[in-house]
């Protein structure tokens, strides 16, 4: 059993310890709003943070998260209200909005070490979130709104 915190609250799940985080939190406890893309580590739409960090949980076995802190799309804000939330919304970011959970995540976790982002700085951390959509003008804009 592993034992680690998600959204703030304590969780445990059974299984193989390789079992990929996704999986976990998706199908054990319930919260889909991670999504599944290439499961190889390189989409990026599966992105939560694991310690305040953008993570890819397919790629990230259950045995590697004992005792860490998860955020989920659904735990960013308990409103929907983070910065990031607020400006895709202003915006309108998304288009068939699969990738967009993990998007916001990963601009979450931009923000944290690029409090202005430059177009370089968004180019190299969001450069492997991939949106079929090509929704990269609006997410960069968005990235810049939520910055100020
Ligand atoms: Fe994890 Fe693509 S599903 S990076």
């Amino acid at each position: 059993m592993i034992k680690f915190k998600l959204n703030g609250s304590d969780v445990s799940v059974d299984g193989p310890e390789d079992t990929p985080l996704l999986w976990a939190i998706r199908d054990d406890l319930g919260l889909t709003g991670t999504k599944f893309g290439c499961g190889v580590g390189q989409c990026g739409a599966c992105t939560v943070h694991v310690g305040g960090r953008a993570t890819r949980s397919c790629i990230t076995p259950i045995s590697a998260i004992a005792g860490a802190e998860i955020t989920t799309i659904e735990g960013l804000d308990p409103a929907g209200a983070h910065p990031v939330q607020e400006a895709w919304r202003d915006l309108q970011v998304p288009q068939c909005g699969y990738c967009q959970s993990g998007q916001i995540m990963q601009a979450a976790s931009l923000l944290k070490d690029y409090p202005s982002p430059t177009d370089e700085d968004i180019d190299a951390v969001m450069g492997g979130s991939l949106c079929r959509c090509m929704t990269y003008i609006r997410i960069r804009k968005a990235i810049k709104q939520a910055a100020v």
